[in-house]
Protein backbone atom coordinates (compact mmCIF):
# COMPACT_ATOMS: atom_id res chain seq x y z
CA UNK A 1 0.00 0.00 0.00
CA UNK A 2 1.27 3.51 -0.71
CA UNK A 3 0.70 6.54 1.13
CA UNK A 4 -2.82 7.70 1.78
CA UNK A 5 -4.25 4.67 1.34
CA UNK A 6 -3.80 4.31 -3.06
CA UNK A 7 -1.96 1.52 -3.54
CA UNK A 8 0.98 1.57 -6.25
CA UNK A 9 -0.83 -0.70 -8.63
CA UNK A 10 -3.36 1.87 -8.70
CA UNK A 11 -1.01 4.85 -9.34
CA UNK A 12 0.74 3.01 -11.77
CA UNK A 13 -2.12 2.30 -14.18
CA UNK A 14 -1.74 5.98 -14.42
CA UNK A 15 0.65 5.97 -17.08
CA UNK A 16 3.70 9.20 -17.35
CA UNK A 17 4.43 9.03 -21.24
CA UNK A 18 8.55 9.72 -21.53
CA UNK A 19 9.08 12.54 -24.00
CA UNK A 20 11.30 13.19 -26.60
CA UNK A 21 12.21 9.50 -26.45
CA UNK A 22 14.00 8.77 -29.40
CA UNK A 23 15.60 12.15 -29.74
CA UNK A 24 16.93 10.73 -26.13
CA UNK A 25 18.19 7.65 -27.26
CA UNK A 26 19.84 9.00 -30.48
CA UNK A 27 22.11 11.38 -28.68
CA UNK A 28 22.60 9.15 -25.48
CA UNK A 29 23.15 5.27 -26.74
CA UNK A 30 25.98 5.94 -28.41
CA UNK A 31 27.92 3.05 -27.39
CA UNK A 32 27.06 -0.35 -26.57
CA UNK A 33 27.63 -1.37 -23.46
CA UNK A 34 27.84 1.85 -22.30
CA UNK A 35 27.19 3.11 -18.30
CA UNK A 36 24.45 5.39 -17.79
CA UNK A 37 23.09 7.58 -15.30
CA UNK A 38 19.40 8.98 -14.74
CA UNK A 39 19.54 11.99 -12.19
CA UNK A 40 15.59 11.83 -12.65
CA UNK A 41 14.81 8.50 -12.97
CA UNK A 42 10.80 9.10 -12.16
CA UNK A 43 8.64 5.95 -13.70
CA UNK A 44 11.72 4.77 -15.48
CA UNK A 45 10.44 5.63 -18.96
CA UNK A 46 13.41 6.66 -20.15
CA UNK A 47 15.54 4.63 -18.08
CA UNK A 48 14.13 1.17 -19.39
CA UNK A 49 14.10 2.23 -23.24
CA UNK A 50 18.19 3.60 -22.90
CA UNK A 51 18.26 -0.21 -21.47
CA UNK A 52 16.43 -1.35 -24.02
CA UNK A 53 18.43 0.03 -26.65
CA UNK A 54 21.79 -0.26 -25.42
CA UNK A 55 22.21 -4.05 -25.34
CA UNK A 56 23.08 -6.97 -22.85
CA UNK A 57 25.88 -5.10 -20.94
CA UNK A 58 25.19 -1.49 -20.42
CA UNK A 59 24.45 -0.46 -16.88
CA UNK A 60 22.07 2.28 -14.85
CA UNK A 61 22.21 4.24 -12.08
CA UNK A 62 18.60 5.74 -11.50
CA UNK A 63 17.95 8.68 -8.75
CA UNK A 64 15.17 10.59 -7.75
CA UNK A 65 14.15 12.75 -4.78
CA UNK A 66 10.76 11.68 -5.13
CA UNK A 67 10.83 7.98 -2.45
CA UNK A 68 7.46 7.15 -3.71
CA UNK A 69 7.82 7.59 -7.48
CA UNK A 70 11.47 5.42 -7.08
CA UNK A 71 9.85 2.52 -5.67
CA UNK A 72 7.75 2.46 -8.99
CA UNK A 73 10.77 2.71 -11.21
CA UNK A 74 11.73 -0.16 -9.03
CA UNK A 75 8.99 -2.03 -9.83
CA UNK A 76 9.28 -1.25 -13.58
CA UNK A 77 12.81 -1.42 -14.07
CA UNK A 78 13.29 -5.01 -11.82
CA UNK A 79 13.93 -7.16 -15.21
CA UNK A 80 16.76 -5.93 -15.54
CA UNK A 81 18.49 -7.12 -12.45
CA UNK A 82 21.64 -6.01 -11.20
CA UNK A 83 22.70 -3.93 -13.94
CA UNK A 84 20.34 -1.57 -12.69
CA UNK A 85 20.94 0.76 -9.05
CA UNK A 86 18.35 3.02 -8.02
CA UNK A 87 19.18 5.91 -5.22
CA UNK A 88 17.18 7.90 -3.55
CA UNK A 89 18.45 11.11 -3.34
CA UNK A 90 18.61 14.98 -4.98
CA UNK A 91 21.11 15.08 -7.91
CA UNK A 92 22.66 17.58 -6.08
CA UNK A 93 23.88 14.63 -3.47
CA UNK A 94 23.66 11.64 -6.24
CA UNK A 95 27.69 11.68 -6.57
CA UNK A 96 28.78 10.19 -3.12
CA UNK A 97 26.90 7.65 -4.20
CA UNK A 98 27.74 7.36 -7.66
CA UNK A 99 31.23 6.36 -6.03
CA UNK A 100 30.49 4.10 -3.57
CA UNK A 101 28.66 2.14 -6.64
CA UNK A 102 31.55 2.64 -8.85
CA UNK A 103 29.99 2.63 -12.10
CA UNK A 104 31.39 6.23 -13.46
CA UNK A 105 32.53 7.44 -15.89
CA UNK A 106 29.21 7.74 -17.34
CA UNK A 107 28.83 7.45 -21.53
CA UNK A 108 25.56 8.89 -21.06
CA UNK A 109 23.51 11.22 -17.91
CA UNK A 110 20.08 12.44 -18.59
CA UNK A 111 18.30 14.93 -16.69
CA UNK A 112 14.36 15.25 -17.30
CA UNK A 113 13.47 18.16 -15.55
CA UNK A 114 10.22 18.91 -13.35
CA UNK A 115 7.56 16.65 -12.09
CA UNK A 116 6.03 13.70 -13.19
CA UNK A 117 2.46 13.22 -14.95
CA UNK A 118 2.00 10.57 -11.54
CA UNK A 119 3.28 13.45 -8.81
CA UNK A 120 0.70 15.69 -11.08
CA UNK A 121 -1.79 13.33 -10.83
CA UNK A 122 -1.98 12.49 -7.45
CA UNK A 123 -4.30 14.80 -5.47
CA UNK A 124 -2.72 14.58 -2.37
CA UNK A 125 0.59 15.81 -3.25
CA UNK A 126 -1.00 18.95 -4.29
CA UNK A 127 0.63 19.72 -7.47
CA UNK A 128 -2.22 20.25 -9.00
CA UNK A 129 -4.96 23.29 -9.51
CA UNK A 130 -7.26 20.95 -11.16
CA UNK A 131 -7.84 19.01 -8.33
CA UNK A 132 -8.85 19.50 -4.51
CA UNK A 133 -6.17 18.38 -1.97
CA UNK A 134 -3.59 20.14 0.60
CA UNK A 135 -0.72 22.17 -0.02
CA UNK A 136 1.67 20.56 -0.73
CA UNK A 137 3.87 20.00 -3.17
CA UNK A 138 6.81 18.65 -1.97
CA UNK A 139 8.78 16.11 -4.57
CA UNK A 140 10.76 14.79 -1.74
CA UNK A 141 8.26 14.16 1.93
CA UNK A 142 10.68 14.05 4.03
CA UNK A 143 11.41 17.96 3.50
CA UNK A 144 9.46 19.71 6.06
CA UNK A 145 8.64 23.28 4.06
CA UNK A 146 5.48 22.82 2.07
CA UNK A 147 3.35 25.38 -0.38
CA UNK A 148 1.02 25.86 2.52
CA UNK A 149 4.25 27.06 5.03
CA UNK A 150 5.08 29.59 2.51
CA UNK A 151 1.78 30.95 1.59
CA UNK A 152 0.59 31.04 4.96
CA UNK A 153 3.90 32.49 6.33
CA UNK A 154 6.20 34.42 3.91
CA UNK A 155 5.77 38.39 4.39
CA UNK A 156 3.45 39.80 1.48
CA UNK A 157 6.36 41.79 -0.48
CA UNK A 158 8.51 38.40 -0.49
CA UNK A 159 5.21 36.31 -1.98
CA UNK A 160 4.90 38.73 -4.94
CA UNK A 161 8.56 38.83 -5.46
CA UNK A 162 8.43 34.78 -5.24
CA UNK A 163 5.47 34.56 -8.16
CA UNK A 164 7.19 37.51 -10.19
CA UNK A 165 10.35 35.62 -10.33
CA UNK A 166 9.67 31.97 -10.29
CA UNK A 167 6.56 32.16 -12.33
CA UNK A 168 6.55 35.20 -14.10
CA UNK A 169 3.29 36.35 -12.93
CA UNK A 170 2.37 39.72 -14.18
CA UNK A 171 -0.61 39.78 -11.29
CA UNK A 172 2.08 39.08 -8.68
CA UNK A 173 1.36 42.04 -6.31
CA UNK A 174 -2.37 41.85 -6.50
CA UNK A 175 -2.01 37.96 -5.77
CA UNK A 176 0.39 37.86 -3.16
CA UNK A 177 -2.07 41.42 -1.46
CA UNK A 178 -5.06 38.78 -1.49
CA UNK A 179 -3.22 36.23 -0.05
CA UNK A 180 -2.12 38.77 3.23
CA UNK A 181 -5.51 39.85 3.31
CA UNK A 182 -7.21 36.49 3.61
CA UNK A 183 -5.05 34.64 5.95
CA UNK A 184 -5.42 36.98 8.76
CA UNK A 185 -8.80 35.85 8.51
CA UNK A 186 -7.74 31.78 8.26
CA UNK A 187 -4.90 29.94 6.77
CA UNK A 188 -5.06 28.73 3.06
CA UNK A 189 -4.46 24.99 3.50
CA UNK A 190 -5.53 23.32 -0.03
CA UNK A 191 -5.58 23.93 -3.87
CA UNK A 192 -9.09 25.26 -4.06
CA UNK A 193 -8.95 27.92 -1.99
CA UNK A 194 -5.66 29.19 -3.04
CA UNK A 195 -7.67 29.22 -7.15
CA UNK A 196 -10.56 30.92 -5.45
CA UNK A 197 -8.46 33.31 -4.12
CA UNK A 198 -6.04 33.74 -6.78
CA UNK A 199 -9.12 34.30 -9.19
CA UNK A 200 -10.78 36.68 -7.73
CA UNK A 201 -7.48 39.19 -7.44
CA UNK A 202 -7.04 38.80 -11.13
CA UNK A 203 -8.95 40.85 -13.82
CA UNK A 204 -11.69 39.42 -15.41
CA UNK A 205 -10.20 39.06 -18.58
CA UNK A 206 -6.72 37.42 -17.26
CA UNK A 207 -9.29 34.89 -15.37
CA UNK A 208 -10.08 33.66 -19.11
CA UNK A 209 -6.99 33.58 -20.92
CA UNK A 210 -5.16 31.35 -23.00
CA UNK A 211 -3.20 29.35 -19.81
CA UNK A 212 -5.52 29.03 -16.67
CA UNK A 213 -4.99 32.08 -14.29
CA UNK A 214 -3.62 30.14 -11.45
CA UNK A 215 -1.18 27.87 -13.59
CA UNK A 216 2.19 30.70 -13.10
CA UNK A 217 1.29 30.79 -8.87
CA UNK A 218 1.04 27.28 -8.68
CA UNK A 219 4.27 27.15 -11.04
CA UNK A 220 6.19 29.73 -8.62
CA UNK A 221 5.19 27.93 -5.58
CA UNK A 222 6.34 24.57 -6.54
CA UNK A 223 9.78 26.26 -7.91
CA UNK A 224 10.42 27.47 -4.30
CA UNK A 225 9.03 24.41 -2.66
CA UNK A 226 11.41 22.75 -4.34
CA UNK A 227 13.78 24.99 -4.85
CA UNK A 228 14.01 23.74 -8.31
CA UNK A 229 16.77 26.12 -9.91
CA UNK A 230 19.26 26.32 -6.86
CA UNK A 231 21.21 23.26 -7.78
CA UNK A 232 21.00 22.56 -11.51
CA UNK A 233 24.12 24.59 -12.51
CA UNK A 234 26.06 23.50 -10.20
CA UNK A 235 24.90 19.66 -10.79
CA UNK A 236 25.07 19.49 -14.44
CA UNK A 237 28.83 20.78 -14.16
CA UNK A 238 29.09 18.01 -11.54
CA UNK A 239 27.52 15.37 -14.38
CA UNK A 240 29.99 16.93 -17.41
CA UNK A 241 33.16 15.90 -15.19
CA UNK A 242 31.63 12.36 -14.74
CA UNK A 243 31.67 11.51 -18.16
CA UNK A 244 33.99 9.26 -20.48
CA UNK A 245 35.34 10.80 -23.43
CA UNK A 246 32.79 11.48 -26.38
CA UNK A 247 29.83 11.34 -23.39
CA UNK A 248 27.14 12.82 -23.42
CA UNK A 249 24.61 14.93 -21.17
CA UNK A 250 20.83 15.56 -22.05
CA UNK A 251 18.67 17.62 -20.48
CA UNK A 252 14.93 18.43 -20.54
CA UNK A 253 13.63 21.38 -19.31
CA UNK A 254 9.69 22.73 -19.04
CA UNK A 255 9.98 26.14 -18.60
CA UNK A 256 12.36 29.25 -19.39
CA UNK A 257 13.75 29.49 -15.99
CA UNK A 258 15.25 26.35 -15.99
CA UNK A 259 15.87 26.01 -19.86
CA UNK A 260 18.42 28.91 -19.20
CA UNK A 261 20.27 27.78 -16.76
CA UNK A 262 20.78 24.69 -18.74
CA UNK A 263 22.07 26.79 -21.96
CA UNK A 264 23.91 29.28 -19.36
CA UNK A 265 25.84 26.63 -17.87
CA UNK A 266 26.68 24.18 -20.90
CA UNK A 267 27.60 27.20 -22.73
CA UNK A 268 30.53 28.31 -19.92
CA UNK A 269 31.73 24.57 -19.87
CA UNK A 270 32.40 24.76 -23.68
CA UNK A 271 33.97 28.16 -23.31
CA UNK A 272 37.64 29.07 -22.68
CA UNK A 273 41.05 27.18 -22.93
CA UNK A 274 40.47 23.96 -22.04
CA UNK A 275 36.91 23.56 -22.87
CA UNK A 276 34.82 20.36 -20.90
CA UNK A 277 31.67 20.02 -23.24
CA UNK A 278 30.85 21.18 -26.43
CA UNK A 279 27.37 21.78 -27.77
CA UNK A 280 25.89 19.10 -29.83
CA UNK A 281 22.61 21.32 -30.35
CA UNK A 282 22.77 24.85 -31.16
CA UNK A 283 19.12 25.07 -30.26
CA UNK A 284 16.92 23.29 -28.28
CA UNK A 285 15.05 20.06 -30.04
CA UNK A 286 11.53 20.04 -29.67
CA UNK A 287 8.90 17.51 -29.63
CA UNK A 288 6.95 17.14 -33.14
CA UNK A 289 3.70 17.65 -33.71
CA UNK A 290 2.64 14.26 -33.56
CA UNK A 291 4.20 14.47 -30.08
CA UNK A 292 2.67 16.66 -28.78
CA UNK A 293 -0.76 15.81 -30.26
CA UNK A 294 -0.59 12.84 -27.87
CA UNK A 295 1.50 14.44 -25.42
CA UNK A 296 0.28 17.67 -24.62
CA UNK A 297 3.40 17.96 -21.43
CA UNK A 298 6.01 17.56 -24.32
CA UNK A 299 4.62 20.90 -25.70
CA UNK A 300 6.97 22.77 -23.65
CA UNK A 301 9.79 20.29 -23.41
CA UNK A 302 13.46 21.54 -25.02
CA UNK A 303 16.27 19.11 -24.75
CA UNK A 304 19.75 20.36 -24.69
CA UNK A 305 22.71 17.79 -25.40
CA UNK A 306 26.68 18.48 -25.14
CA UNK A 307 29.86 16.06 -25.37
CA UNK A 308 32.29 15.57 -23.31
CA UNK A 309 35.61 16.99 -25.08
CA UNK A 310 37.89 14.23 -26.15
CA UNK A 311 41.41 14.73 -25.83
CA UNK A 312 43.63 14.04 -28.58
CA UNK A 313 45.07 10.31 -26.97
CA UNK A 314 40.84 10.15 -26.14
CA UNK A 315 40.11 10.29 -29.98
CA UNK A 316 42.69 7.90 -30.74
CA UNK A 317 41.57 5.16 -27.93
CA UNK A 318 38.09 5.92 -28.97
C1 LIG B 1 9.71 14.46 -15.57
S1 LIG B 1 9.92 13.32 -14.30
C2 LIG B 1 11.01 12.12 -14.99
C3 LIG B 1 10.28 11.07 -15.78
C4 LIG B 1 11.17 9.96 -16.29
N1 LIG B 1 12.15 10.42 -17.24
C5 LIG B 1 10.33 8.84 -16.89
O1 LIG B 1 10.53 8.50 -18.06
O2 LIG B 1 9.50 8.28 -16.18
C6 LIG B 1 11.00 14.16 -13.24
C7 LIG B 1 11.40 13.38 -12.00
O3 LIG B 1 12.52 14.04 -11.44
C8 LIG B 1 12.43 14.03 -10.05
N2 LIG B 1 13.23 15.17 -9.59
C9 LIG B 1 12.99 16.49 -9.79
N3 LIG B 1 13.96 17.22 -9.24
C10 LIG B 1 14.86 16.35 -8.72
C11 LIG B 1 16.11 16.50 -8.02
N4 LIG B 1 16.61 17.72 -7.75
N5 LIG B 1 16.78 15.40 -7.66
C12 LIG B 1 16.28 14.15 -7.94
N6 LIG B 1 15.10 13.95 -8.57
C13 LIG B 1 14.41 15.03 -8.96
C14 LIG B 1 10.94 14.16 -9.76
O4 LIG B 1 10.63 13.63 -8.49
C15 LIG B 1 10.34 13.34 -10.91
O5 LIG B 1 10.11 12.01 -10.52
Amino acid sequence: MGINGISLENKEKKAHIPVLVNEVLGWLVWKPKGRFLDCTVGLGGHSDAILERAGPEARLIGCDRDAEVLEMSRARLHRWGSRVHLVHAHYRDLWSHVETIGEQPFDGILFDLGVSSIQLDDAQRGFSFQTEGPLDMRMDRTQTQTAADLVNKLPEQELADLFYRFGEERYSRRIARAIARVRTEFPLLTTSQLVEVVRRAVPRAYRHGRIHCVTRTFQALRIAVNCELDDLGASLTQAASRLSPGGRVCVIAFHSLEDRIVKQTFRHLASGVNPVLSLLTKKPVMASESECDSNPRARSAKLRVAERQRSEDDGRSA
